[in-house]
């Protein structure tokens, strides 16, 4: 191996580059020349392929984003896009990708993998639904942002005696509105995981508030219908003043923390490591604690749940 490419693709997530930073060190540690892919897989249809050397990643371990861009590539999706994607890559002189992403990041790497060029994926997405990992990067972060804008909206709450609903990201997981919604003392979190029940939270909602409760916070995860239906669901069964937020592309910007940065470094400097042993086709990531490495045809395929005791152990707490 002489030459590997790195890129980011999908959503962007916090620790992206830190990962970038560590996969282009760890590569010219290794006496490798690193290139960096822009916009995704796209980069590689449009040739926006430059090179990276150790000061290109200077000082963007505290940055959000990705220096590298991102992007979903529609190239990547025609049938024939992985066949010449990885020719091009080889007529480039890459042997060797690293792509940091989601799930359908990972389903790009897989099929150039098939397709001849050894591709190792990270799995990057505040979603945090990527199969077999304990976390991918940027969930972290995006869970402190909705943490400290709970802290924020209960003064306000409080003040005025309401229930706010705060929507959170996560697409088809909840993973982020349980981590958030546990830290941040929510009354009630709806995810999309389990059947969303308007007549228990109101219930509870209203015997808190008999108890003394002034103000309450509800997380809704996107992909359980947002914020929207539960404003008028739980104001309509509790005759309370409620208010929304929707946090949006809030979560997944600003510095990435130092949680994402240790696995941004961690992962990068794995992804090269199993590409100069030989590597192709597979997921690096943490599992309990120690290195893993999954075949993507496995992770790409399957979705990480969220830790429903975790949801659990919020509803114990928030009574
Ligand atoms: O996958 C990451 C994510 O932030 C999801 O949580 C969200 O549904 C989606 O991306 C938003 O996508 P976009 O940035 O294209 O609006």
């Amino acid at each position: 191996m002489k030459r590997i490419g790195v890129l980011t693709s999908g959503g962007d997530a916090p620790g992206m580059n830190a990962a970038i930073r560590a996969v282009v060190r760890q590569s010219i540690f290794l006496g490798f020349q690193v290139v960096g892919i822009r916009r995704g897989f796209q980069g590689i249809f449009d040739g926006q392929i430059e090179s990276l050397d150790i000061s290109s990643v200077a000082d963007i371990i505290k940055l959000g984003g990705t220096i590298l861009n991102t992007g979903r590539s529609r190239a990547m999706m025609d049938p024939a896009g992985p066949e010449l994607g990885a020719r091009l890559l080889a007529e480039a002189g890459i042997d060797g990708l690293v792509v940091a992403g989601g799930d359908g990041s990972l389903r790009g790497a897989e099929k150039l993998s098939t397709a001849g060029i050894p591709t190792v994926a990270i799995p990057a997405t505040i979603d945090n639904d990527v199969y077999g990992v304990d976390a991918s990067i940027g969930f972290d972060t995006a869970v402190n942002i909705v943490v400290e804008a709970m802290d924020r909206l209960r003064d306000t709450a409080s003040a005025h005696e309401r229930i706010f609903v705060i929507e959170v990201m996560g697409r088809a997981s909840g993973a982020i509105a349980v981590a958030a919604g546990l830290a941040g003392g929510a009354e009630a979190i709806l995810i999309p995981e389990v059947p969303v029940d308007y007549d228990l939270i109101a219930d509870r909602l209203i015997k808190s508030r008999a108890r003394g409760k002034r103000h309450s916070l509800v997380v809704a995860a996107e992909g359980a219908g947002g914020a929207r239906p539960a404003v008028a669901a739980i104001a309509s069964r509790t005759g309370f003043e409620v208010r929304m937020t929707i946090l949006g592309h809030l979560q997944r910007g600003g510095p990435p923390t130092a949680a994402d940065r240790i696995l941004g470094g961690q992962l990068g400097c794995q992804a090269v490591q199993g590409l100069a042993g030989g590597a192709t086709g597979i997921l690096v990531g943490i599992y309990h604690g120690t290195p893993r490495e999954i075949p993507l045809g496995e992770a790409a395929n399957r979705k990480q749940n969220p830790d429903l005791a975790l949801a659990d152990l919020a509803e114990v707490l928030a009574i």
